[in-house]
């Protein structure tokens, strides 16, 4: 538990990897890594393998989720799939406005707050990505592009409707670089985002909400980033394809937990 009673939550995000016996043989030896463990994991997995890990992970504590969604309930958008499709699947959560999403499918933030609005409808947890660029953080500007991104992908929304969001800090400059952000820069725009979110959403909204880091995160990094008081988990891109990996991020997290309850 960080602050506030908020969970320590590590999200595993495979981008477009894995076929389903891949996916099998990685759950099944992250089984045997992870014991009990009070950390909340979760996987955003391709949508074809979602139902059938849905399915094999019923009796765990693993969540599956998707990676993205359109934001019609249905429709003529060839290619696309919508969040009621998702939730049939037994989607829990789907990750919205990823940089990837908005730098390669043109995704802008109006995109994004039509795709949470339907997210909550659907009530599927929305883990909303946000994030500057390096050319953004050397004008200095980082503070004013994040408060953009909130503004415009919450935009309409009161904190009473946003009971499951999740928020996740991804500086673009270190996803998939091996430049991941220090400890002291995740908890500075973390904090910029806790009272963004109290500034505009309310008190309750800043306390409940996880922030999460991404960019860059391995075994070697997670803990001391995981420290910082406002930082409540961890979206894992690379590291999170291996079991041993990712299982390695699962367990220091859990060693963190257990050291300071104790
Ligand atoms: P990375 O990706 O861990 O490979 O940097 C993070 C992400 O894209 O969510």
């Amino acid at each position: 538990m960080k602050q506030d009673n908020r969970p320590v939550v590590i999200v595993g995000n495979w981008k477009m990897y894995k076929t389903l016996p891949e996916a099998q043989t990685f759950v099944q030896e992250l089984s045997s890594l992870v014991q009990e463990t009070s950390i909340l994991v979760y996987l955003a997995v391709p949508f074809t393998i979602i139902r059938p890990l849905v399915a094999q992970m019923a009796d765990t504590p693993i969540a599956i989720g998707a990676q993205n969604m359109h934001d019609a309930s249905e429709g003529a958008y060839t290619g696309e799939i919508a969040g009621r499709m998702l939730k049939e699947t037994g989607a829990r959560f789907v990750i919205l406005g990823h940089s990837e999403r908005r730098r390669l499918f043109h995704e802008s933030n109006a995109i994004i707050n039509r795709k949470m609005q339907r997210a909550v409808e659907e009530e599927l947890q929305p883990i909303l990505c946000i994030g500057e660029t390096l050319e953004e953080r050397e004008q200095g500007l980082t503070q004013q592009v994040l408060a953009t991104q909130l503004t415009e992908c919450l935009e309409g929304f009161k904190g009473t409707q946003l009971q499951s969001l999740m928020l996740a800090y991804e500086p673009v400059w270190a996803i998939g670089t091996d430049k991941n952000a220090t400890p002291e820069i995740a908890e500075e725009v973390h904090l910029l985002c806790r009272n963004w979110l109290e500034e505009n959403l309310g008190k309750r909204a800043a306390k409940r909400t996880p922030i999460l880091y991404g960019g860059s995160v391995k075994p070697v990094n997670a803990t001391e980033i995981l420290k910082q008081p406002n930082v409540d988990g961890l979206l894992v891109g690379g590291a999170s394809l291996s079991a041993k990996t990712f299982g390695e991020i699962i367990n220091s997290a859990q060693n963190l937990e257990n050291q300071e309850g104790s």
